[in-house]
């Protein structure tokens, strides 16, 4: 995997940032070396000079006055120690007599570096000439120091620059990160948003804000979710087509057989056939009815068609239709319905969730059982329960059954499907639906969770329609 773009930018910040501080950074050292070295020789040179113009004649022989004021202006806080020797070629006039000459003197004075007892030192030496009765008797003074004033000194003068620095190199960082987060931001929405989104959910992305660079991919991606919607309509339509195509022979098919039925029985085993011909006739117009629904509710984009619907009109409707199947099973068939059931979505898919939950309900249920569907609000939400005194579904098959073409029992006729669409359809509205064991651990209750009708929804239909 490449590694995040926040650290290849601080790489393409950092590294060159560092490389240019480490230079400057050495430069500024070998500067403040130089300045403190200048510095430290003219001080040794200036007590070269001192010493050397104490030095006279006492009665017709060369002698050396220490000054005090010579190696005074040493002093130090650093404790350095001071060094000074004074000869003429053959004789040591003064100081310490361990103090080297300088190894090649081609011109006094001379600046150079050397040890006394192991420790390093500088050292200036100085040539002065003294004359009697016309001749010239060379003096050599050396002064030498050790190197603590002059590291310090080195120190001071260098050490602020290392600090501005470093204190930039570091408010580079701090600002590239702080940066990078902040203009990483959109892109961040922009991955949420994305990702966030309902597997059938093809509207374009709006972003706000979005960076020059970016735009282009949102562009590329709404090309890209305006092609699947394409598809999708497409999709769409065939299976509308197709289910015209098909329920026509069907319908036709049963009218048919239904007649063929009514007519004077002929032969027994004939009649026998053309009642399973009318059964299975019968089925297959089920099973279509409920491919084809399946298929529309996973083909449907969430969004579609965002109307307010009143789930108790909803409810009433489907018991209305199934209340001949549940005379003739004896079922008691009821309802219970709450104020204020408003929901967003589609009437005839929320016809088909309802419909198909009490279907259940009154096929699984025994004859003379109760079947009872139950609407309310609450806060936010449209509450549907579907309740059954049947023998229910065991724990372990509570999620089996919401698999397409999964069927509990065999004895009832049915496709496996009705679940599979339900959950679809509370999906596809932002719902959810569950199961679980009735009153009394007696039966089945079939419970849906929608989110209510609110004001923003019609807002919200308002611009898709505008957009559409
Ligand atoms: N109210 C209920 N009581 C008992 N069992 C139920 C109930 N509802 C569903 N089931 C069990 O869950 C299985 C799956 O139900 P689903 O509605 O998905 O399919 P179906 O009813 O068999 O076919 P379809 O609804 O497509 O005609 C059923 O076969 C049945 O065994
Ligand atoms: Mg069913």
């Amino acid at each position: 995997m490449m590694p995040s773009l926040r650290a290849r930018l601080l790489l393409w910040v950092l590294l060159p940032l560092a490389a240019f501080v480490f230079l400057t950074a050495s430069q500024a050292y070998e500067a403040a070396r130089e300045t403190a070295s200048l510095v430290q020789d003219n001080a040794l040179l200036a007590s070269a000079r001192t010493i050397g113009e104490d030095v006279g004649w006492q009665d017709g022989v060369l002698v050396s006055d220490m000054p005090p004021a010579a190696l005074e202006m040493f002093e130090s806080p650093y404790g350095d120690r001071v060094f000074y020797k004074v000869a003429t070629v053959d004789r040591l006039l003064g100081g310490s007599p361990d103090l080297p000459l300088p190894q090649r003197a081609t011109g006094f004075p001379v600046f150079y570096d050397t040890t006394i007892d192991g420790e390093p030192i500088r050292a200036v030496a100085y040539q002065r000439h003294l004359y009697d009765s016309g001749r010239a008797y060379p003096v050599t003074v050396v002064v030498g120091k050790t190197e603590a004033s002059r590291e310090a000194m080195v120190r001071t003068l260098w050490r602020p620059q290392l600090i501005r620095q470093a204190t930039m190199l570091a408010l580079a960082v701090a600002l590239v990160l702080i940066g990078l987060t902040k203009e990483l931001r959109p892109l961040m929405k922009l991955k949420d948003d994305v990702a966030d989104r309902e597997p059938m959910e093809l509207e374009p992305i709006r972003v706000a804000h979005l960076h020059s660079e970016l735009r282009p991919i949102v562009d590329a991606i709404n090309r890209c979710i305006a092609r699947l919607k394409l598809h999708a309509a497409r999709q769409r339509q065939f299976i509308a087509d197709a289910a015209h195509q098909l329920r026509t022979p069907l319908t036709l098919l049963e009218t048919q057989v239904q007649y063929a039925c009514q007519r004077e029985p002929v032969d027994p085993a004939v009649a026998e056939a053309l009642s399973g011909i009318r059964r299975t006739s019968r089925n297959m117009i089920d099973m279509t009815n409920q491919l084809l629904l399946l298929a529309q509710v996973e083909s449907d984009a969430p969004a579609a068609a965002q109307q307010p619907v009143d789930m108790a009109a909803v409810v009433s409707a489907a018991l209305e239709e199934l209340l001949a199947a549940a005379l003739r099973r004896g079922i008691d068939l009821g309802a219970e319905l709450g104020e204020g059931l408003l929901v967003a979505g589609n009437e005839n898919l929320l016809g088909a969730l309802v419909a198909n939950l009490v279907d259940n309900a009154v096929r699984y249920t025994q004859e003379g059982g109760r079947v009872t569907a139950a609407c309310r609000r609450e806060d936010d939400t449209v509450i549907l329960e579907v309740i059954d005194n049947g023998p229910g579904i065991p724990a372990e098959n509570r999620e089996h059954v919401f698999e397409r073409f999964y069927r509990g029992r065999t004895d009832v006729e049915g496709t496996g499907l009705g679940l599979a669409i339900v959950r679809h359809i509370a999906q596809s509205h932002r719902g959810t639906v569950t199961l679980a064991p009735g009153p009394a651990r007696v039966g089945l209750v079939a419970t849906v969770r929608l989110p209510a009708w609110r004001e923003a929804d019609a807002a919200a239909t308002a611009e898709s329609e505008e957009s559409a």
